[in-house]
């Protein structure tokens, strides 16, 4: 109060008031003095208000903005990796940019299903069946649990989906008629893993694989996601009659619910 004078005769402050229960409310105490000719102090008028909403409110939109920073700048990065990672000196510009272009459109898909889904998380039939609709699937198995995986789980995993789903077209059993794909995740209790997610991706029937071709960012994303961004672990084998891929995802990323989703070729 020694700071009031005529010439700047009001103060406003915050501050927290801990109750004797532990808890606490944000306090605005906002105050007018009054003054006679002399400039002698003669009363204060003031309001004090429950600002505890309000900050509240306030909290939650800062926390929102430094999760949007923090979520931009990993896109841009993921952006700029996949833009570098995808060159390939024997490609043509029309096909760097095919590649490209699919690649940011995957991950564009994802993130309309987490907004859609208020950044909660995505169905993985949605993220498997939507990376597959594309292509020709009629004899794709697709089973697993109602699973919903946390934002950055979904975004990993789609990526992953995305590279096993472009590779199965480009040169394994979706390159083929006779070629079958099959997803399947249900989660697992292993030593001191609880719960954790496992998919297992495995084609047959389409041309032999040949392992001996430079891996290139498809193989990268593959191998090294799940495991670099979830603490998850990934077994990929190009075994000659097909490929296989098992993904295993910490049971932290998920969300879980009881009920069982089954569906060949993209149909549930
Ligand atoms: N499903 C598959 N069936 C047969 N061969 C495969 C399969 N997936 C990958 N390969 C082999 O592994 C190689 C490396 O695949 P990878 O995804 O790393 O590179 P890419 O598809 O050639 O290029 P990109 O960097 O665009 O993904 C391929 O060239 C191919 O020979
Ligand atoms: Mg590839």
């Amino acid at each position: 109060l020694g700071g009031l004078s005529p010439e700047n005769p009001s103060y406003a402050l915050a501050f927290r008031f801990v109750r004797g229960d532990g808890g606490h409310v944000w306090l605005e105490e906002t105050a007018r003095g009054e003054f006679d000719s002399t400039g002698r102090l003669m009363r204060i008028k003031g309001l004090t208000r429950d600002i505890t909403e309000r900050k509240q409110l306030e909290d939650h939109k800062n926390t929102l903005i430094s999760e949007l920073d923090h979520r931009v700048k990993n896109v841009l990065a993921t952006v700029s990796a996949i833009v570098v990672q995808t060159q390939n000196d024997n490609a043509s510009i029309a096909d760097f940019v095919a590649r490209v272009d699919h690649r940011i459109k995957s991950l564009a898909a994802t993130h309309e299903l987490l907004s859609h889904s208020r950044w909660h998380g995505v169905s993985l039939a949605e993220i498997v069946h939507r990376e597959l609709a594309p292509y020709d699937t009629r004899s794709a198995c697709i089973h697993g649990s109602d699973i919903t995986l946390k934002p950055e789980a979904a975004q990993a995993t789609t990526m992953v989906v995305h590279e096993l789903t472009t590779n199965a077209v480009k040169y394994g059993a979706l390159s083929h008629c006779r070629g079958r794909v099959s997803v399947r995740w249900y989660q697992q209790t292993n030593g001191s893993l609880s719960d954790h997610l496992v998919i297992d991706w495995c084609e047959a029937g389409g041309p032999p694989v040949d392992a001996t071709h430079k891996p290139g960012y498809g193989t990268s994303v593959i191998r090294d996601l799940i495991p670099y961004e979830l603490g998850g672990s990934v077994d990929y084998v190009l075994a000659p009659e097909g490929v296989c891929c098992r993904l295993e995802i910490p049971a932290m990323f998920l969300r879980t619910a009881a009920r069982s989703v089954a569906g060949s070729n993209g149909a549930e």
